[in-house]
C-alpha cells in the first residue's frame, strides 16, 4: 500500500516582493527528483518555482506553463495525488514528467497500467515524430533515464505517440488541447538522459515561448530594487560565516542599502587557521561594513568539560546568539534581520514517508530568527546553490569565498572528538592547513565537495629519530557530492595522501600518524560527529 499523503506545512511569512519574471510552474507530486526539475529549467535561463500539487496558485501573465513532477504513486491507487489537468490546459502549456505523464494519460481515458516490465534505469528512447517541436533536434535514438512501475499501454483518443522505447510503447505524447499538451514517460532531468536538458528547454522555448532572461545579472537588478523596496530606509543586522550564502546575501543588501547594513562576524574560536583575519580582510576588501567579534575564550571557556557531540552544537549556537544578541543592542534602531536562506530551505516539499528522524541538529545552529523577533530579510531564498555562486561571481566576490568548501557551523569542534580544549584546536588547524592548502596546490581542491582533517582521541606510539613518541593521530576526509546528502570518499592519489601525511607529522608536534578515512554516507556521514 502507499504510503499516507501528507499535507504541506504552513509557509512562514514573508515580506520580499517576488521576483518579477517570466516563469514555469513545477506542481510536485512527492518526486525526489523535482528539484532536478526545476535546477534544469533554471539552467535554461528560465525563472520556476516548486509548490506542492495541492496548493492554490495565481495565473498571470509572467506564468509560462506548467510541469507536472513524478511521484512514488501509483495513478491507481486509492488516495493518489491529483489535480485537473484538463483545467490547468484551458490556461497554460503543460509538461507531465513520468507519474505526471501517466496523470495526464489516464485523465483523458488512456490505459496506464502496472506493467509486465518494469522499466528502471537506462533505456533508449526511439523517436518516432522529428518534426515536432519537443524532440526537435534530439536523435533518433537517445538514452533516457526510467523510473516506473506502471507504463501508458493505450493513450487516450486523439493523443499522439512521439517516442517509443524498446519495452513501452508510450515514451513521450502530445495532445492539442485549448494548450499544447506533452507526457514523458521518462526522466528527462535526470543526468543520465543525456539529451533531457534539450527536451526541457524545448518546451520552455519552443512551446511555452519563454525568453530565458533568468541571467544572475537580472536577478542582481531585481533584487536590489526589491530590497530597497522592502528595507526603506531601515536598518538590517546580520550575521555573516564567511560562506557563500551569508557572503553574498550580504553583498547584494549592502548594494541595497550601504552602510545600513550591520554585519557581525564572530570568531567562535573553532574557525580554521587564520580565517577571521582573512575572512574580514576580504569583507573589507567589499566594502561591506562588518564588525569582527574575537569571542574565542568565552567559546573555549564553556566547551570545557563537554565531550558530546550534541551537546557541543548547543553550546556554541547558543553562544553565538548571546554574542550576537549582544552586539545588536550596541546598534540603535535595528528593525531587520539578513539570513542567506536558499531555495532548497524553504521547498516546501510534500513529503510521503513522513518526518524523517533527527542524526544531527544541523542547520539550526544559530536558531536567530526565532529568538529575536526581527523582520527577516532574504535576498536569496529562491536560488539554488549553484545559482548563488553564479551571482556571487557577478557581483565581484573573489573565488576563495565563492568556490568554498561548505564548512560546518559549530566549526572544528565537531572535528575535534569529545573534549575541545583551545591546545587541540590549535594542533588540528595546523593539521587541517597543510591538507587544505595541499589541495589547492595540487588542483585537487575544486575536485572535491567537502575536505577536512579530524583529531582523533586517540594516542598511538611512534619513532622519530631515536625518540619514541606517544602521540595523537589525525583521520584526512575527503568526499565527493552534489548535496551533501550522499557522499563518496574522494579517490585522491596515494602520492598526494603520503606527501600530506609526511607534511603534517613532520610539521605538526603532537601529531605522529595520519590515516585516510574511506567510508561512504550512507552508512557513514560526512563529519565524524
Ligand atoms: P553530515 O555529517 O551529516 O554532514 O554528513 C552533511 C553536511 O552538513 C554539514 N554539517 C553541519 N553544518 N552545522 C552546520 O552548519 C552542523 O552542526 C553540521 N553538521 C554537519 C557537514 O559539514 C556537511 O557539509
Amino acid at each position: 500500500m502507499a504510503p499516507k499523503f501528507l499535507s504541506p506545512q504552513k509557509p512562514k511569512l514573508y515580506y520580499l516582493r517576488r521576483i518579477m519574471t517570466e516563469r514555469i510552474l513545477i506542481l510536485d507530486f512527492g518526486s525526489q527528483y523535482t528539484q532536478l526539475i526545476a535546477r534544469a529549467v533554471r539552467e535554461a535561463n528560465v525563472y520556476c518555482e516548486i509548490i506542492p500539487y495541492s496548493k492554490p496558485f495565481e495565473i498571470d501573465s509572467n506564468l509560462k506553463g506548467i510541469i507536472l513532477s513524478g511521484s512514488p504513486f501509483s495513478v491507481n491507487d486509492q488516495n493518489a495525488p491529483a489535480i485537473s489537468v484538463k483545467d490547468l490546459v484551458k490556461k497554460l502549456p503543460v509538461l507531465g514528467i513520468c507519474y505526471g505523464a501517466q496523470l495526464t494519460a489516464k485523465t483523458y481515458g488512456g490505459r496506464v497500467e502496472k506493467s509486465s516490465k518494469r522499466e528502471y534505469g537506462r533505456a533508449s528512447m526511439i523517436v518516432q515524430n522529428e518534426t515536432d517541436v519537443l524532440l526537435k533536434g534530439i536523435s533518433p535514438k537517445s538514452q533516457v533515464w526510467m523510473s516506473h512501475g506502471d507504463s501508458i499501454l493505450e493513450l487516450p483518443e486523439g493523443f499522439e505517440v512521439l517516442a517509443t522505447t524498446e519495452s513501452i510503447p508510450v515514451a513521450a505524447f502530445k495532445c492539442n488541447e485549448e494548450n499544447p499538451l506533452y507526457g514523458l514517460q521518462f526522466h528527462p532531468e535526470v543526468y543520465h538522459s543525456t539529451e533531457g536538458k534539450q527536451i526541457i528547454k524545448n518546451f520552455l522555448v519552443n512551446i511555452c515561448g519563454c525568453s530565458q532572461d533568468w541571467t544572475p545579472a537580472h536577478f542582481i537588478t531585481d533584487t536590489v530594487a526589491r530590497l530597497k523596496e522592502q528595507i526603506g530606509n531601515r536598518k538590517v543586522i546580520m550575521a555573516l560565516s564567511g560562506g557563500v550564502d551569508s557572503t553574498v546575501a550580504a553583498t547584494l543588501i549592502h548594494k541595497a542599502i550601504g552602510d545600513r547594513l550591520h554585519g557581525i562576524f564572530v570568531d567562535n574560536g573553532v574557525l580554521r587557521k587564520n580565517e577571521f583575519q582573512e575572512v574580514l580582510d576580504t569583507y573589507k576588501q567589499l566594502g561591506l561594513n562588518v564588525k569582527g567579534i574575537d569571542a574565542s575564550k568565552l567559546f573555549y571557556k564553556e566547551l570545557k568539560g563537554n565531550p558530546e557531540p550534541e551537546a557541543k552544537r548547543k553550546i556554541i549556537g547558543r553562544l553565538f546568539i548571546e554574542v550576537f544578541q549582544e552586539e545588536a543592542n550596541k546598534i540603535e534602531g535595528i528593525e531587520l534581520l539578513g539570513q542567506g536562506t536558499i531555495y532548497p530551505d524553504v521547498i516546501e516539499s510534500v513529503s510521503v514517508h513522513g518526518p524523517s528522524v533527527t542524526i544531527k541538529s544541523h542547520h539550526n545552529v544559530g536558531g536567530l530568527p526565532e529568538k529575536m523577533h526581527l523582520e527577516l530579510v532574504e535576498p536569496l531564498r529562491y536560488l539554488f546553490k549553484d545559482e548563488v555562486r553564479k551571482v556571487g561571481r557577478e557581483l565581484g566576490i573573489p573565488s576563495n569565498l565563492i568556490d568554498r568548501h561548505p564548512f560546518p557551523g559549530p566549526g572544528l569542534a565537531i572535528r575535534i572528538l569529545g573534549e575541545v580544549t583551545e591546545e587541540k584546536v590549535k594542533l588540528l588547524q595546523e593539521a587541517d592547513h597543510i591538507y587544505i592548502n595541499a589541495l589547492k596546490e595540487t588542483g585537487l581542491y575544486a575536485t572535491v565537495w567537502q575536505a577536512g582533517a579530524i583529531l582523533l582521541p586517540v594516542k598511538s606510539v611512534g619513532v622519530m629519530g631515536d625518540e619514541r613518541t606517544y602521540e595523537y593521530t589525525v583521520a584526512l576526509r575527503a568526499v565527493t557530492s552534489v548535496d551533501g546528502m550522499t557522499a563518496d570518499w574522494a579517490h585522491l592519489p596515494y602520492d598526494f595522501l603520503a606527501d600530506v601525511s609526511n607534511a603534517i607529522i613532520n610539521n605538526v608536534r603532537g601529531i605522529n600518524r595520519v590515516v585516510y578515512d574511506i567510508s561512504s554516507k550512507p552508512p557513514a556521514t560526512i563529519e565524524w560527529e
